[in-house]
């Protein structure tokens, strides 16, 4: 998809398959109150969108469309109109739900060149970047299939459905309009990324391959990000005896991926590490799940994809911060060397675990991936991981749960989540639920009872300690979803990869 802020003499001149034109609720194309596109589109067409929007009841509420061939009378084919809601409840959030609609329409319209006549960015509370960001990193974001591996329709080759997309600005905007499209298109191609990764069938998206991609990744970062790997053997050095013991049940071999991105200058003050959790196939091991629970268990790597994804959206984006990902890739299988219910494991940070249930692998292999983290001098940890199916009872498939030792660190990654639409629940970490994870045998067990998704985040907390601010995401909630919502198709969803990249850029500043 290309790109392009422009001013235009008139919007008739604007040359489109459709041109996306904002209107405020009630606002009826009278351009009163300063949306001057709304009125000129409605002037050019001498009258009949205003006259549609009356006939067909066309109120420009947020998720209304109405499209409307223009006969010749402008340059683009087709006027679709979409709605913003009401003028003083406009802001960036409400903008976004506002161009899913009129994106989505635009798509099924098989628009191939769409133009968007720009809205006044102060009228949502936003500025020339913001539009540009939110409209290229949403248009790139909606474009996305999964249907790479259909031979009969083509499939989805990085692209299908929109080739072009230019935004018309006044000339004091094109600048900075243009910087934001630039950065909202490298962002969603990391979204997309994640999801290709996710969506992958497990027999493809191997430890290995994630691997290969941590390394072509940094060869292409120039040379801003370096990948370190540790193998079995390296890892049985270092003590990571949780994250083998998932291993054992799998002929694939596991590796810890480390991927370091350090800014070209070198001067970076700030620093962060992600852990995403990289579980290639989790059949649940010999607690083996029913195949309802297995059948999307190829997308178990989704917390690595997103960390692996959203560093290389840092590094495209030159962010001035230091930033860490870390991924303990393996299957969990069944195999005749798989791990048992009841083993012991000893971790690296040298806290030994019960097994409780193999299906609790997750936190697992968390565990070594943070200890390692805190080794290479993590000051800050974000883990993303699709860690319980319990998270969907809190937070159904709109959100996914937050959990800190850190207020001011949680509320961080709360705010970066909802300014890029990634919706978070802070849900509290009572001390109580501390002692659910105890044991008789060892120090911890790795099933703590309800509620799963606390208990599984205290757990890991037992690793991250108090010393240094740490959150967990549970992402098992909107990792995937059966259903399309928002910019989200069915499928992977590559959800935490805008929140890292907007906590790095937070971070950086
Ligand atoms: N990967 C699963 C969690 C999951 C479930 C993610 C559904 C996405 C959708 C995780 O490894 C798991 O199996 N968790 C168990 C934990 C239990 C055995 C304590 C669960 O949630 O049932
Ligand atoms: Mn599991
Ligand atoms: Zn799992």
């Amino acid at each position: 998809m290309k790109t392009k802020a422009f001013t235009s003499p008139s919007l008739a001149a604007v040359v489109a398959d459709v041109l996306l034109v904002g209107v405020f609720e009630g606002e009826n194309f009278d351009g009163a109150k300063g949306n001057s596109f709304a009125k000129s589109a409605n002037l050019l067409t001498e009258g009949s969108l205003a006259r549609k929007a009356e006939s067909v009841g066309f109120k420009g509420a947020v998720g209304e469309t109405m499209e409307h061939f223009t006969d010749g009378k402008t340059a683009a084919k087709q006027i679709l109109v979409f709605g913003l809601g009401a003028r003083d409840k406009a802001d960036l959030t409400v903008f976004r739900k506002a161009i899913t609609a009129a994106l989505r329409k635009a798509r099924a319209l098989k628009a191939k060149h769409v133009a968007f006549a720009a809205i006044d960015a102060a009228a949502i509370k936003s500025d020339a970047y913001g539009v540009g960001e939110a409209l290229a990193s949403y248009a790139a974001m909606i474009d996305y299939e999964m249907n790479h591996q259909k031979t009969e329709k083509g499939g989805y080759k990085g692209e299908s459905h929109f080739a072009k997309l230019h935004l018309v600005v006044d000339a004091g905007s094109v600048k900075e309009t243009a910087r934001g499209l630039k950065d909202g298109f490298a962002l969603a191609a990391s979204v997309n990324l994640a999801r290709d990764l996710a969506n992958e069938p497990a027999g493809e998206c191997t430890p290995d391959r994630m691997v290969k991609l941590a390394k072509k990744i940094a060869a292409e970062s120039g040379g801003t990000i370096a990948v370190e790997i540790h193998d079995r053997k390296s890892l049985k050095k270092m003590g990571a005896g949780a994250f083998l013991a998932v291993a054992q049940g799998s002929d694939q071999p596991p590796y810890l991926i480390d991927m370091l991105y350090t800014p070209k200058d070198g001067k970076a003050t700030a620093e962060l590490t992600m852990v995403g959790k990289s579980v290639t196939f989790d059949s649940g091991g010999l607690d083996i799940k029913p195949a309802d629970g297995m059948r999307d268990m190829k997308r178990d790597m989704s917390g690595g994809a997103a960390t692996m994804a959203a560093i290389k959206a840092i590094a495209a984006l030159g962010l001035n911060i230091k930033v860490r990902a870390v991924m303990a890739a393996t299957e969990n299988m069944t195999g005749g060397s798989a791990y048992k219910p009841g083993d012991v494991l000893k971790t690296m940070n040298g806290l030994t675990v019960e097994v409780d249930n193999t299906d609790a692998e997750g936190r697992l292999t968390l565990a070594d991936a943070i200890e390692y983290a805190k080794r290479k001098g993590a000051t800050r940890i974000i883990d993303l991981a699709t860690l319980t199916g319990a998270v969907r009872m809190m937070v159904g498939d709109i959100a996914c749960a937050a959990f800190g030792n850190n207020d001011e660190f949680t509320n961080l990654v709360v705010s970066s989540g909802d300014a890029q639409g990634e919706r978070m629940l802070n849900v509290p970490m009572w001390k109580e639920y501390d002692a659910f994870n105890n044991s008789d045998m060892a120090d911890l067990k790795n099933s703590g009872g309800a509620p799963g998704s606390t208990t599984a985040a205290w757990f890991l907390r037992r690793f991250a300690g108090e010393d240094i601010p740490w959150v967990h995401l549970d992402i098992a909630s909107v990792a995937f979803r059966s259903r399309e919502l928002g910019p989200d198709p069915r499928g992977a969803t590559g959800y935490g990869v805008r929140t890292l990249v907007e906590m790095a850029r937070r971070l950086a500043k």
